[in-house]
């Protein structure tokens, strides 16, 4: 069993390339990101926001993922979400959840559980997959690129277009962001032993073949 864990901040492509490299590999894929956001999304649709309210929602939720590369879902309490967490509201208001370090043991506890018990091996992305919940993962990665490659990378996804409205638009969400989870995350570095892979110059193909050679090399 092997576990490949990525690391990186918001627009660098870690979802993307996680998929496929599980897709390619037969592994089970685990977007850490989308629980963080599912429990976001029920404390906002409850008007949850005090850290102590939030650790008893996420504790008493039933929180569904799909392991599978092709066909991702996320549902809390049976209601499926995995839209919903996408929009800007939920990214707006993430850091409710992931800033609370008990509700964050709780998730980590979970994903740790679904590593375990990944049959041939799984590909696990986030903000701390490197260095606290699977350091001891047999590849480890902290995608990186560019502040203005992100920002337009993400303008894309969301408006279509990396214009200069949609990157007005996108700035602060996606470098905001990762201000706010980097005071409880460190994953603008990378830890010893973590292997950094800048993607800003090269496309997604060699991105992939890049992390495909590494979990080979770790064989
Ligand atoms: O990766 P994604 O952008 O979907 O993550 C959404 C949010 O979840 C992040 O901005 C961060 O606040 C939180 N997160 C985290 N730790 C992880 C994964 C995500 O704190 N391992």
């Amino acid at each position: 069993m092997s576990v490949v864990a990525i690391d990186g901040p918001s627009g660098v492509g870690k979802s993307s390339t996680a998929k496929e490299v599980a897709r390619r590999l037969g592994y089970q894929y685990l977007d850490t990101g989308a629980m963080y956001r599912a429990m976001a999304w029920l404390c906002l649709n409850r008007g949850v926001t005090d850290p102590v309210d939030v650790l008893e929602q996420v504790r008493g939720a039933d929180l569904e993922i799909s392991l599978s590369p092709d066909e991702f879902f996320v549902s809390v309490d049976d209601i499926d979400v995995t839209e919903e967490i996408r929009g800007e509201e939920v990214s707006a208001n993430v850091q409710t959840v992931s800033g609370v370090i008990d509700a964050r043991e709780e998730l980590i506890e979970m994903q740790r559980a679904y590593i375990t018990a990944a049959p041939e091996g799984i590909v696990v992305e986030g903000r701390d997959i490197t260095t606290v919940v699977a350091p001891d993962a047999d590849v480890r990665i902290l995608m990186t690129a560019r502040d203005e490659v992100r920002v337009a990378r993400r303008a894309k996804e969301v408006h279509g277009n990396a214009d200069a409205e949609a990157i007005a638009a996108t700035q602060d969400l996606v470098t905001g962001r990762d201000a706010k989870d980097s005071a409880t995350t460190s994953f603008l570095e990378a830890a010893d032993g973590v292997f950094t892979l800048d993607t800003s110059d090269i496309d997604f193909d060699q991105v992939v073949e890049t992390v495909l050679q590494l979990v080979k090399d770790s064989q």
